[in-house]
């Protein structure tokens, strides 16, 4: 089979783990990357074993070989790149959130359904077996009536004043920190399991920090730790620490995430647990092969990721026999696992599993909504 060739535009912390999960299908060749100048291009393609490297993603754009491109950049250069990636004609794999607001998104899903072309954000999370056997089980109606789905993305990563990432500056990251970067997987998730959206939201946030200390110099993602603080420098915070996010949902479920990146000991505390009239379902991200299914009137359930004891369509995301665990990089394998069959085929299918920019667009817009009921400290409808 021919190898379709990709180009990946950052190679920071997710984008080797997108060059991983291309490479673990097979029939997939990484070309080349595209880094913030070329000394940083050459260096990464060397450790990564990729053959060509672009100072400027705009020149592998042109590079006829490749045809279809992913964007591991930070967020705002989410919008202007995967434009350029569309309008070059090539299949766009965005990192999410999509844009930095829900007038870019918008205009991302127009541009991305008049090209038809193949366009996915990657909200990796939804793909592990597990939670695709929890979404069929609701599906099924195994759990009765949906009431409730409520949880956590918490992570400690930023709890001193001197840890620093972009992610801070709103000009890269966006109005919202916290919940753009995780209440936007969090809220992904609760509308896939439950094929449902956000209508409305109330939300409060809060900024530990007034001021924090930055390197003088830029630093990748989660590498703040190996730092020592010398040769730091003030600046105002804007962006908030944590939001507190209650919603309703469209198929009349009530909802509520605590999303922080400032609660010591919770790396990557990724939970949800969603109620039912016949039973409730909840999963931890850093336990992700265990799905727990709650019973008032008989012993509660552990589903240990087994491809012969998940619901026949999660099979195909569950690579390994039972007891062999798999773990985050899985979502962005299966991710790529079902976007290339659609990639092959030269244009996207009907409502595929996997989170298309029309999904993207509806995280900036709950986004958007949740910033606006903080400020205005009132119920706020969600305008897509
Ligand atoms: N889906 C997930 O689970 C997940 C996890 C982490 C990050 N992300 C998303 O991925 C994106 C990147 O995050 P990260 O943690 O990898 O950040 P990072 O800072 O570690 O990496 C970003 C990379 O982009 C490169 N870059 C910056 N400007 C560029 C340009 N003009 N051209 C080419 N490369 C450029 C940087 O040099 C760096 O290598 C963010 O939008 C983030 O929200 C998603």
């Amino acid at each position: 089979m021919k190898k379709v060739k990709v180009g990946v535009i950052g190679t920071g912390f997710i984008g080797p783990i997108h060059v991983e999960s291309l490479r673990r299908q097979g029939n997939i060749e990484v070309l080349a990357l595209a880094e913030v100048n070329k000394e940083t291009a050459e260096s990464k393609a060397d450790a990564l074993g990729i053959p060509r490297a672009y100072g400027n993603y705009k020149d592998m754009l042109k590079d006829d070989d490749i045809v279809a491109v992913h964007n591991c950049t930070p967020n705002n250069l989410h919008y202007p790149i995967n434009c350029d990636i569309l309008n070059a004609g090539k299949h766009c794999v965005s990192e999410k959130p999509l844009a930095m607001d829900s007038k870019q998104s918008k205009d991302l899903v127009r541009l991305a359904e008049k090209s038809g072309l193949v366009n996915v954000v990657n909200f990796n999370y939804r793909f592990n077996a597990v939670i695709q056997h929890a979404r069929l089980m609701i599906k099924k109606g195994m759990l009765g009536e949906i009431w409730n789905a409520r949880g956590t993305y918490v992570q400690d990563w930023l709890i001193y004043p001197t840890d620093y990432s972009w992610r801070i500056d709103p000009k890269q990251a966006g109005e919202s920190r916290c919940f753009g970067d995780i209440g936007s997987h969090w809220c992904d998730m609760a509308q896939m399991l439950m094929d449902t959206h956000v209508t409305e939201v109330i939300a409060e946030t809060m900024k530990v920090y007034n001021t924090r200390k930055r390197p003088r110099h830029e630093v990748e993602a989660f590498a703040g730790k190996k730092l020592k603080p010398k040769d730091y420098k003030s600046y105002q915070v804007k962006t908030e620490d944590l939001a507190v996010v209650m919603m309703r949902f469209a198929n009349g479920a009530t909802g509520s995430t605590t999303t922080s990146q400032i609660s010591a000991g919770f790396k990557n505390g990724f939970t949800f647990a969603i109620d039912g009239s016949k039973c409730s379902i909840a999963w931890d991200q850093q336990r992700p092969n265990e799905l727990w299914v709650g019973h008032r009137d008989q012993p509660n359930e552990t589903l240990l990721k087994d491809p012969s004891l998940v619901l026949p369509e999660a099979q195909e995301f569950a690579h390994y026999p039972g007891g062999h665990p798999e773990g985050y990089d899985v979502g962005t394998r299966n991710m790529v696992q079902l976007a290339y069959k659609d990639i092959r085929r030269g244009r996207p299918r009907k409502n595929p599993l996997y989170a298309q920019f029309k999904d993207g667009h509806v995280e900036m817009a709950i986004c958007d909504a949740v910033m606006a009921s903080a400020r205005n400290r009132r119920w706020t409808k969600v305008r897509y």
